[in-house]
Formats: C-alpha cells, sequence, structure tokens
C-alpha cells in the first residue's frame, strides 16, 4: 500500500476515508512537527496530509522523491509551492469549502469591532460596569448598519460576506482584478481601482489569496488613503498586510481601528508591537475554525488525496492546468 504522513492529528471520519487505500503515519503531538521532523517523515511518501501553516517547498518535495500528491487542509495554499510540485508532477488540492464559515467570522470581526464587544465584556467581567447612562457610557461604539462596506477581492468568500452585508443594509463596493457577473442581484457596485475603494469604505475587508501580487497589498500608502474613521478587517492572510505600516497608521490613529484574525508571522509573536495597541482586535486565524467546517475539509482532503493515488480525476486540484491535465482527464 502506499505511504501517506498526516502532519497533524486528523479526524476518525477522513483516517476512514484514506486507511483502506494507503499506509498511514500520522504525527500525534499537540504541536505541529517541526520542519526536520517533516524533512525526516517524509522519504518514502506518495502522499502528504497537511495544514495551511505548514511550509511545502521544493526542499521539502527533493526530500519526497515519490511523492504524487499534497493535500492541503485549506482554502489558501500559498504555503505550497505549487509551481515547484507541479514541475515534478505532484498534483496539490485543497478545500474551498468554507465560505461561509469565513464569511460569518468576518462579520463577528466587523460587528465585535464596532460595538467593543470584547472590551465592553472584558470591562464587565472586571467588574467595571458602574453604571448605565445613555451617553456616558465608557465605550461607545459605531453603527454598522447602511455603512459602506469596502470588499477587496470578491470570490466565494468575498461574495458571501456581500451577501451577508446586505442583510445589515450596508452599501458594498468590491474592488476585484476580474469584474463579477451578477452585480445586481448580488447588490454590490464595482469600483475600478482600490485607491477608490478605500476612500469611499467605513470598512475594509480583504479576501485574496496571497501571492506575490497580493503581499503587502495593503501598505502604508493605502492605510493612508482610508478614512480617518476607516476600520480594517483581515481575515485572509496576514502577508496581505504590511503588519509594520498597519501598526504605525494604528499608532498614530490615522485610521479607527483594524480587526485581523491572521498576521504575518503565526502564532503572532508576544512581542509584537501590535499587541501594544488599543485600537485593533487580534483573533488567531479561527475565521474557518467551527468543529462542523474542520470535519467536512478532512473528509474533503482525505478525498482527494485518495482519489490522486488510485489515479482518479482529483476533486479540488488546484494544478491540473499546470501538470497539464485536465480535471475530466
Ligand atoms: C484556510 O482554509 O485557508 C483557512 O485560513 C485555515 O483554516
Amino acid at each position: 500500500m502506499p505511504k501517506v504522513y498526516i502532519g497533524n492529528r486528523l479526524t476518525q471520519e477522513a483516517l476512514d476515508v484514506i486507511t483502506p487505500y494507503a499506509e498511514v503515519n500520522m504525527w500525534q503531538k499537540e504541536n505541529p512537527p517541526t520542519r526536520e521532523e517533516l524533512l525526516r517523515n517524509v522519504a518514502d511518501i506518495e502522499a502528504l496530509l497537511i495544514w495551511g501553516l505548514a511550509k511545502v517547498d521544493s526542499a521539502l518535495m527533493d526530500a519526497a522523491p515519490k511523492l504524487k500528491v499534497i493535500a492541503n487542509m485549506s482554502v489558501g495554499y500559498d504555503n505550497i509551492d505549487v509551481e515547484a510540485a507541479s514541475k515534478r508532477g505532484i498534483i496539490v488540492s485543497n478545500t474551498p469549502i468554507l465560505a461561509d464559515t469565513t464569511a460569518d467570522f468576518t462579520f463577528a470581526l466587523i460587528l465585535t469591532f464596532a460595538r467593543r464587544i470584547v472590551e465592553t465584556a472584558n470591562l464587565t467581567l472586571r467588574g467595571g460596569w458602574k453604571k448605565w447612562s445613555p451617553l456616558d457610557m465608557p465605550l461607545l461604539g459605531w453603527e454598522v448598519h447602511h455603512k459602506t462596506l469596502g470588499i477587496i477581492g470578491l470570490g466565494r468568500i468575498g461574495t458571501a460576506v456581500a451577501k451577508r452585508a446586505r442583510g445589515f443594509s450596508m452599501k458594498v463596493i468590491y474592488y476585484d482584478i476580474i469584474r463579477k457577473p451578477g452585480e445586481a442581484e448580488l447588490g454590490v457596485e464595482y469600483i475600478p481601482d482600490t485607491p477608490t475603494l478605500l476612500g469611499m469604505s467605513d470598512f475594509v475587508t480583504l479576501h485574496v489569496p496571497l501571492d506575490s501580487s497580493t503581499r503587502h497589498l495593503i501598505g502604508a500608502k493605502e492605510l493612508s488613503l482610508m478614512k480617518p474613521t476607516g476600520i480594517l478587517i483581515n481575515a485572509s492572510r496576514g502577508g496581505v498586510v504590511d503588519q509594520k505600516a498597519l501598526y504605525e497608521a494604528l499608532k498614530r490613529k490615522q485610521i479607527r481601528g483594524a480587526a485581523i484574525d491572521v498576521t504575518e508571522v503565526e502564532p503572532i509573536p508576544p512581542d509584537d508591537p501590535l499587541l501594544t495597541l488599543d485600537n485593533i482586535l487580534i483573533t488567531p486565524h479561527i475565521g474557518g475554525a467551527t468543529r462542523e467546517i474542520r470535519v467536512k475539509m478532512s473528509i474533503v482532503t482525505a478525498e482527494s488525496l485518495v482519489a490522486a493515488l488510485k489515479g482518479e480525476p482529483v476533486p479540488n486540484c488546484v494544478n491540473y492546468h499546470l501538470l497539464g491535465k485536465n480535471e475530466s482527464s
């Protein structure tokens, strides 16, 4: 049977999909394997099942000469050198099934920041709720409904965010490198450039994949174009925002704030200056972290892996075009 290395503990549902077809070696410890541990475990494998934060580069692929498939249990696959994999004939798959889950979370970030839920809940826990008065509350928030939401990247997740925004009576504008069909039904307006969108939006939310064209898409210049009352939301990838520039903009109160689920280095180092600010909300990359979707993602990942080992069309393969194959072949 072909050998599979699984770089983290996996659900039983997914293991049940894999074990009839492959011999499984699964990492069992709490913390993910180090680079060295990963390199040691891939020498004779044909399939690798991995999570979005583990780096899979050409050196790792060279250490696994029999590798046929990298099944990534994430929708984002910026952790994988897809070009290097394709050159070696290695199939790469992802899990594009968490648009609604991530969109729900994006809205949670918007509402939590704007209505100051974390600060006020913590204040209450610390015994700080001393009075109730309409104007004199310690932490008044800001409205969300009827505000303008600027979406950068109207793919699956951006679209799911736009649908939710309509329920909040927001004006939704978007920028994408490709103008999308169905704008009227979705209730979105296309803005042909990001500077204009940044200047019009009360909330700017990012939903692009991380690649060389989107790294530091939001830097000092872009932040300077946002409204002084603007709020930046990022549940995509940390590298899409220049974190140093974000720190400077927030420190100077150039924008109202930011609510981010992702950082350039994850987990965020405890001495990161962003952690010293009072106008940022940071969550630990949990946009796709519900029990239900994690089980579904694990099964989808396992199915792609098994299909590749059986030589069948691979669901959610991201590099057929680079391998010179097509999905129905
Ligand atoms: C993804 O799937 O890319 C998420 O960010 C990880 O949960």
